[in-house]
């Protein structure tokens, strides 16, 4: 498949745009300092904290699964079965209860992810969302592919 061209500029702080690449949801999502900030404190909750067996370039950050912190850019299929997980960046709505601080939920079997796309301890799913390849073409266009 052709790399494809995604203008972020018009992401707003905590919200998410979707794209498409092969196909494939690509979610890409602007992060908050209050985000980053939970993604360290969260960190013993997850999985694979630093991505070892979940799929990642190689030339993004360990911990905040990024190039630059502020934006994420994730394949937006559950590492389950493949279903599209949901954007809950709300912190503790009654539905997701007290300990969510936002991330995603698959309404599929339930397994969750943080705001970075990495999936909780004992969770259906058994790996990170993964993150595409990507490179900035300028501070608000990526080329994902
Ligand atoms: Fe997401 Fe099963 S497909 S939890």
């Amino acid at each position: 498949g052709a790399p494809v061209k995604v203008n972020v500029s018009k992401i707003e702080a905590g919200q998410q745009m979707v794209a498409e690449w092969r196909g494939q949801p690509v979610f890409i999502v602007r992060r908050t300092e209050e985000i980053l900030a939970n993604l360290t404190k969260i960190e013993g909750s997850v999985a694979d904290p630093e991505s070892a067996a979940s799929v990642q370039p190689e030339y993004v950050d360990k911990k905040t699964r990024s190039i630059k912190p502020e934006l994420l850019i994730l394949v937006g299929l559950c590492t389950h079965l493949g279903c599209a997980p949901s954007f809950r960046p709300e912190v503790a709505p009654a539905d997701l209860g007290p300990d969510w601080v936002g991330g995603y939920f698959c309404p599929c079997h339930g397994s969750r992810y943080d705001l970075a796309g990495r999936v909780y301890k004992a969770q259906p799913a058994p790996l990170n969302l993964p993150v595409p390849p990507h490179t900035y073409e300028t501070d608000d266009v990526i080329i994902i592919g």
